[in-house]
């Protein structure tokens, strides 16, 4: 492939999502050639654009001179999310990271709606970020549609998987949501470096409708491709594919039985060896071998 047209693929992939795996591919190819980390990011992401550009007339009203693209979600991952959302008619949605995309669901969920009820979860790391979004809400009067927990980023552990994310623990995370079970999740924070988002999904996974449509933004980076391809791997999404548009965006559906290795981790520790613990082993020889492949993606956790 050393005619490789990365433009002309690009410009094909934009309306095809593809199977994670063969994005992964493409990726460690162009990483190896580049000796570039994030290269699809840097080279491949849309252009900021204003959100009078977006496909859908109330939310391009509402999002007109708000510049998309950088911090918050760009112009087609956001026409991708509203098109899923009014397909889908969720009853609740959750999402980690709130600013525009937070207006984005509160409009439409009225439009589905049309009552004044909670409908939107958001999950956000900084108060002023969390008054900023608010801000917006009340001026659209969409402020009643929904639910804020502000939860630091932290050093943390879920499961047997330690690293920096949420500081927000299971429990905290159902006793946030109630009684609400979303059915569509979409993961675009927190701001925090390598790996921050791999915690979302753990957190949130327990308290999903079954078939939870599960979405991530900026997915053409190194760390979201990790987070997804690990997600994947331990059963909390399935299907996963990828759209190479705007940063990069990823969809699947909650996994019905992920892998649960907190007990292993203790009984590991007290030198017991039972099935999962041999499982789990075989599992951190996995992380291990992703760990020592130079050129590969790096594991988004420490396995404790
Ligand atoms: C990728 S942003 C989330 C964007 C949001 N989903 C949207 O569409 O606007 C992740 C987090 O970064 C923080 N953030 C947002 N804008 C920021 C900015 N301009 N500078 C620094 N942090 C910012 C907020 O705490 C936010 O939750």
């Amino acid at each position: 492939m050393s005619s490789f047209d990365l433009p002309s693929l690009m410009a094909v992939l934009r309306e095809h999502p593809v199977p994670l795996a063969h994005m992964i591919a493409l990726r460690d190819m162009v990483a190896a050639r580049s000796g570039k980390a994030n290269f699809l990011f840097g080279a491949c992401r849309d252009p900021q654009a204003d959100g009078s550009n977006l496909a859908d007339p109330e939310l391009a009203v509402a999002l007109g001179g708000v510049m998309l693209g950088e911090w918050p979600m760009a112009v087609a991952a956001i026409d991708a999310w509203g098109q899923a959302v009014l397909k889908n008619k969720p009853e609740t949605v959750l999402e980690f990271g709130s600013g525009v995309s937070t207006v984005v669901s509160a409009i439409l969920m009225r439009r589905i709606h049309g009552d004044g009820a909670v409908r939107v979860y958001s999950v956000e790391q900084g108060e002023a970020a969390g008054a900023e979004t608010f801000a917006k809400l009340r001026a659209l009067g969409l402020d009643a549609m929904v639910a804020m927990h502000i939860a630091p980023v932290a050093e943390g552990v879920v499961d047997a998987f330690a690293g920096v994310g949420y500081d927000l623990s299971v429990a905290e995370m159902g006793a946030f949501l109630g009684g609400a079970r979303p059915q569509m999740v979409l993961i675009d924070g927190p701001f925090g470096g390598y790996g921050a988002r791999f915690s979302t999904l753990p957190v949130a996974h327990p308290w999903l409708a079954p078939d939870a449509e599960i979405w991530m933004d900026d997915a053409l980076r190194d760390s979201e491709l990790s987070i997804a391809y690990w997600w994947t791997d331990l059963g909390y999404l399935r299907d996963t594919m990828l759209q190479f548009t705007a940063k990069g965006v990823v969809v699947g559906t909650r996994g019905d039985r992920p892998a649960q290795y907190a007990d292993a981790v203790g009984a590991l520790a007290k030198g017991e060896m039972t099935g999962h613990v041999a499982e789990y082993i075989l599992f951190k020889m996995g992380v291990q071998a992703a760990e020592d492949d130079k050129a590969g993606l790096k594991p988004p956790f420490v396995t404790r």
